[in-house]
């Protein structure tokens, strides 16, 4: 089986993961002097969010230079060495892969804004005005207009996130084969693959106010596995908001040759007004968050690959969203840990998750850092929300939320820097860190480690089929996992409330996998759970 589908990868944000050198914002050699513990933790890749040069409109999502490092993260020979020594631990290093748009000081963009006849001008999308003002109504991701007027050429250039997030033309193939390039230049060095960023735009089509899922898309994404990727033996993961259990297939059935998974969304939209954006609030459906993943774990042919994660840096914590972060905070953690690395799919876990680490909320929006959530604020203020309204929502969905730096010990600033964190350390670290969590053998970070190894040992895991149970209980999540003759059934107590456990017809034979308080019920077709409490068993 090829090695991603056996994986757990591990996202890093280098910005918040490790400092090594006292500037207060984290770096490759950080991360490099944190590969023994990932290592120990067992994961076999690492998405790293990216490192390469940029402004940092967007934290690194906007590109200047695809072949040249951050200077604040380190240099091409931290890269080099990166790679190697994770290698070394059989860990794959994937890279952020953002093609959609560059950063407005990529030289390709500087270049265009010299005037329509530059050779770099085609490489990004211009429209002349329609009745002195913007081409049509499409909305940045970050608030106000998709369009921005470039004063010298009196054309504006479209963006659908920041402005200094031009989009790149890719009708043009000349852009094409710039950005395949690049990859080969990646590949070339013996990465582990590509996390695609909002890929499912690129083949938009801005004049039918068309944005995801363009009628182009897919026959970029053939061209672009065949003239890189597809040569070598690596992973390729997309973000796709909008995919659908019938539209995964198009990326990712391998008889097309486009990409091994991609991430879907449904399940975090759950908490959202429909129709609306992620800051306007509704609380989570249990019955509906089990009917998603139903979906996703059934709905898919065979032959199509899934992903799954509960949490990544544009999302906010886990534990704080959807579990209790103060009195169940371990317990809710591990549940979430239980309920989705035995799923079928490639488990993705977020930095700081495996020590179930929480949110970090604000009352004033000169602590946000994230243009998202500054965007949003001044926007929403305007419309006429309250403050507190406003700030409720950064606090819940905010993107900062995932970003502090990561608590690794009860040091100042959590052993994270030994100068001024950029952005600041969630004070709980002195609870919550990961030396904390290695000295106790019932911490999260064991629950992580042991569901890591569950999935190396056990093809069940990979290759079994997956039947929902107790589809209507309001507390309870259980699923049963089959494969050859053996039968793993997972039961969590997904609140607050201690509940009762009836398995009548599956009352003979337990032996017990894993449980989240340690704890073994003396009668398997009768018994209570805890909040929160999970367990699995093995039918035998
Ligand atoms: C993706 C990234 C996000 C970024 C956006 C624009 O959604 O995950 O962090 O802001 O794309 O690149
Ligand atoms: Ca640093």
């Amino acid at each position: 089986m090829t090695w991603w589908k056996n994986a757990v990868m591990y996202q890093i944000y280098p910005r918040s993961f490790q400092d090594s050198n006292g500037d207060g914002i984290g770096d490759i050699q950080g991360i490099i002097s944190r590969l023994d513990y990932l290592k120990e933790l067992g994961v076999t890749g690492i998405w790293l969010s990216p490192v390469y040069e940029s402004p940092n409109d967007d934290n690194g999502y906007d590109i200047s230079n695809y072949q040249a490092i951050n200077p604040e993260f380190g240099t091409m020979e931290d890269m080099d060495q990166l790679i190697e020594e994770a290698k070394k631990r059989n860990i794959h290093i994937v890279m952020d892969l953002v093609v959609n748009h560059t950063s407005d000081e990529h030289k390709w963009f500087k270049e265009a804004l010299k005037g329509k006849e530059n050779k770099y001008r085609d490489y990004y999308i211009w429209r002349d005005p329609v009745n002195g003002s913007e081409p049509n109504d499409l909305v940045s991701m970050f608030s106000g207009s998709a369009w921005e007027l470039d004063e010298d050429s009196q054309q504006y250039f479209l963006h659908l996130y920041s402005k200094k997030q031009p989009d790149l033309n890719w009708e043009n193939p000349a852009v094409r084969q710039e950005i395949y390039d690049m990859m080969n230049f990646w590949l070339e060095k013996g990465i582990g693959g590509f996390r695609m960023d909002v890929i499912d735009l690129i083949g938009k089509e801005p004049d039918k106010l068309i944005t995801g899922n363009g009628p182009k898309l897919h026959d970029y994404l053939q061209e672009m596995n065949q003239r890189s990727f597809g040569n070598y033996d690596v992973m390729t993961v997309g973000e796709t908001w909008g995919v659908t259990p019938e539209k995964a297939p198009l990326f990712a059935s391998p008889e097309r040759n486009e990409l091994s998974m991609v991430f879907q969304f449904e399940h975090l939209t759950l908490d959202e007004k429909p129709g609306t954006s992620k800051w306007d609030l509704l609380d989570l459906d249990f019955l509906k968050l089990k009917q998603v993943f139903k979906k996703w774990q059934t709905e898919l042919p065979d032959d199509t690959w899934n992903s799954l994660f509960w949490n990544n840096h544009d999302t906010p914590r886990i534990v704080s969203r959807w579990g209790n972060d103060e009195e169940y905070r371990e317990r809710s953690a591990k549940m979430f840990a239980i309920l989705l690395h035995l799923m079928k799919g490639t488990p993705y876990i977020y930095q700081g998750e495996e020590i179930g680490m929480t949110n970090q909320p604000i009352s004033d929006i000169k602590e946000a850092e994230d243009i998202e959530s500054i965007n949003l604020y001044y926007e929403r203020l305007d419309q006429g929300y309250s403050h507190e309204e406003i700030i409720r929502s950064i606090n819940a969905k905010g993107r900062d939320n995932a970003r502090t730096p990561m608590q690794w010990n009860d040091d100042k600033h959590a052993g994270f820097t030994e100068g001024e964190p950029w952005l600041k350390v969630n004070p709980n670290y002195k609870e919550i860190n990961v030396e904390n969590n290695l000295e106790r053998k019932d911490s999260v970070f064991y629950t992580y480690q042991k569901l890591i190894e569950l999935r190396k040992n056990n093809p069940i895991i990979t290759q079994g089929t997956f039947k929902l149970l107790f589809e209507k209980h309001p507390q309870l999540f259980v699923y049963e996992r089959q494969y050859d003759n053996e039968i793993w059934i997972v039961i969590a107590n997904f609140s607050e409330e201690q509940c009762d456990v009836t398995l009548d017809e599956m009352n003979n034979g337990f032996e017990m996998i894993m449980s989240s308080t340690g704890k073994e019920p003396s009668n398997y077709s009768k018994f209570k759970l805890e909040p929160y409490e999970t367990l699995v068993i093995k039918n035998q």
